[in-house]
């Protein structure tokens, strides 16, 4: 079993790329061809989405800690 550090040294660059590549596909979304956009917008904004929500539970001890203070 990865440890929960390990994995985030591996997602939390990777997300840094895909958000790079949201933004930068969407903004040059008039010059992609509509395939070439459904596959590395559309199609990596769930891939995207996913791997964020994993960043969230691997970090909901932090969330925790500083959000839900009693
Ligand atoms: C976290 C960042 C983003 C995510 C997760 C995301 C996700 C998506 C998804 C899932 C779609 C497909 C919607 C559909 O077909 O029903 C889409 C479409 C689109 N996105 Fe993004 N997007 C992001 C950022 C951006 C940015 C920054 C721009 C513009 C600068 C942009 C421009 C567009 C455009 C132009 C479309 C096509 C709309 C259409 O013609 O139907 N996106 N996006």
């Amino acid at each position: 079993m990865m440890k929960r550090n390990t994995v985030l040294k591996i997602i939390n660059p990777v997300l840094g790329l895909m958000f790079l590549n949201q933004i930068l596909t969407g903004f040059f979304h008039g010059s992609l061809s509509y395939e070439l956009f459904e596959l590395i917008h559309k199609g990596c904004a769930i891939i995207f989405l996913i791997i964020a929500v994993l960043h969230l539970i691997l970090n909901w001890n932090w969330v925790k800690a500083n959000f839900f203070i009693t």
